[in-house]
């Protein structure tokens, strides 16, 4: 992978020989150090846009109450405290993520909410989720696939443990499809994110925290493109729509077979 190289990583980022891919474990490591960092970094770089994001992507989810979601790269539960409240409390919501530093924020922002009984996190990778078939309603997923060594093992995952008639929703960043937008978009990624970056490190830290989000923005494929990974991951009525003017995007689509909930078509 382009950039992706053992210096950059780091002498103790180095991902033992393993099942993991070098890619997961340095994914894995950065996001258990910027954890505590996240949620102010994150309003910050997405000049509070995350909010009307999160927004949308709660009309476009069709959560309903008593649904089961499952919120794959769950980082600090903002997916998964959405959904809990969508659910209502008949519903469950489980959190996963591969970072035990984000869980860990995950824990102690719940404690104490009177949402906590709908939702549990758990250490898991998306690429092999440990959750029999057909388990979830709904399958939600925020800023993850673009981190996984395997887009199309996630992708899979998440239809596996959907039921039949179930729904998946993915909000990651895009590709813009208006080059006036593409160009100020991507130049924001290449100078001001890493200067952020620069600024929001820690001493110790081996890598500026942020120095990963560039680069990871190659590893997604533009919207049309993700719609047709999610066709061949088995999801039908595949729909994306853009948000703020195309830098990010929301795929739904619908996993073929009975519905034991009633149909819902896709936004
Ligand atoms: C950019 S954060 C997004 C977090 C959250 N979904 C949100 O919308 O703010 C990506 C998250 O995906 C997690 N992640 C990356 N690769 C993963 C994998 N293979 N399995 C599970 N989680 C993963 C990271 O640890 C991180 O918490």
């Amino acid at each position: 992978m382009a950039g992706f190289d053992r210096e950059q990583r780091g002498a103790e980022l180095t991902p033992g020989e393993g099942s993991r891919s070098g890619k997961q474990a340095y994914v894995e490591a950065i996001f258990d150090r910027i954890a505590p960092r996240y949620d102010r970094m994150n309003r910050l770089m997405t000049l509070g846009l995350w909010w009307y994001w999160q927004w949308s992507f709660r009309r476009l989810a069709g959560i309903r109450p008593g649904d089961r979601v499952l919120d794959v790269g769950c980082g600090t539960a903002e997916l998964s405290l959405l959904a809990a409240r969508e659910t209502g409390p008949g519903g469950r919501v489980t959190g996963v993520d591969i970072a035990e530093g984000m869980l860990r924020v995950c824990r102690q922002k719940i404690a104490g909410s009177p949402l906590a009984g709908r939702l549990e996190f758990l250490r898991a990778d998306a690429q092999a989720l440990p959750f029999p078939d057909g388990s979830f309603d709904v399958v939600v997923s925020g800023f993850m696939l673009r981190n996984v060594a395997s887009l199309d093992r996630a992708l899979g995952e998440m239809a596996r443990v959907l039921r039949p008639g179930g729904r998946v929703a993915v909000l990651e960043l895009t590709h813009p499809p208006s080059r006036w937008v593409a160009a100020p978009y991507l130049a924001y990624f290449r100078h001001v994110v890493p200067w952020l970056g620069r600024w929001a490190r820690r001493e110790g830290d081996p890598l500026p925290p942020y120095a990963w989000l560039p680069e990871s923005l190659r590893e997604i494929p533009p919207a049309p493109e993700l719609a047709r990974r999610l066709e061949r991951a088995g999801f039908s009525r595949v729909a994306y729509r853009y948000l703020s003017a195309g830098v990010v995007a929301v795929h739904t689509g619908e996993k073929p077979g009975r519905r034991e909930r009633g149909a819902r078509p896709p936004a």
